[in-house]
């Protein structure tokens, strides 16, 4: 199979369970981790015009049309468009299905913010979708991306645990070794692309973008209190969210 259709098919099947899992802030790293630093990045949403790059069932475009913003999203997978649809009734936002490698359906200079949730590491041709990024926000727009750490999210890293299953300390391996990463979980089989931060700094350059701020977010207090497991995320980071210019 096609690798774009390989991880299409992984998100069909997942779609549903991800509509039912979400509530309105998504899951525990989003509400604990990614939201907060996406959201500082992005600032002021009031009036700006934000393409959602890529939706899945769409808690983030909801999130950020409340806030006053004007949100347009997509997602490659039919299946996944279906749940944030049904999820976003009563929601003024359009939400097309696309690659976000080839958005030859969104026209030039069209948003002042671009965000993108977790997505890029999921694409074959990260550079492609990038520089779709760049060409449909107008000059001065901002791109706010959040991917796993590739420091630390690296092929066959994870935790090495004691006998009693405590977790020690995150073991990091391969981190040169660019290319498809496939893991096995409960939730089935998952594809990634594993890239180095240099490329994706490169890539960034290469397309037309200045970095310009970017967070590796931390669990606060209150995250560690809600859930002791985000004590272990003081000793490794698992996000990194980056915002450019164009
Ligand atoms: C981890 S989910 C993130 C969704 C959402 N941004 C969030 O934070 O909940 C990854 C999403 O990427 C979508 N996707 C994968 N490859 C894609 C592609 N080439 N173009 C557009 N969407 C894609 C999947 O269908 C899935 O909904």
């Amino acid at each position: 199979m096609d690798l774009n259709e390989e991880v299409k098919k992984r998100w069909d099947d997942f779609a549903e369970d991800m509509g039912r899992a979400y509530t309105t802030e998504g899951d525990l790293n989003r509400i604990y981790l990614l939201n907060p630093a996406i959201l500082q990045l992005v600032g002021q949403l009031k009036g700006k015009h934000v393409l959602d790059a890529v939706c899945g069932e769409g808690y983030l475009s909801r999130k950020m049309f409340a806030d006053g913003a004007k949100v347009k999203a997509f997602d490659f997978s039919s299946r996944m468009v279906e749940v944030a649809k049904q999820k976003s009734k009563g929601f003024n936002i359009p939400i097309l299905q696309g690659d976000f490698q080839d958005l030859s359906m969104i026209k030039d200079n069209e948003f002042d913010i671009v965000i993108s949730n977790m997505v890029i590491h999921d694409l074959p041709y990260h550079n492609l979708a990038i520089g779709e990024a760049y060409r449909v926000l107008k000059p001065g727009g901002i791109f706010v991306f959040s991917i796993l750490h590739p420091c630390f999210d690296t092929p066959e890293s994870g935790w090495v645990k004691d006998s009693n299953g405590n977790k020690l300390y995150w073991k990091v391996s391969k981190y040169f070794t660019e290319g498809i990463v496939r893991q096995e979980t409960s939730n089935g089989s998952i594809l990634m692309f594993h890239r180095t931060l240099s490329n994706y700094f490169k890539t960034l350059r290469q397309c037309g973008f200045v970095i310009d701020d970017l967070i590796e977010p931390e669990p606060t207090d209150e995250a560690i209190e809600a859930h002791n497991d985000y004590m272990n995320f003081k000793n490794m980071c698992h996000f990194i969210v980056i915002k450019a210019v164009k």
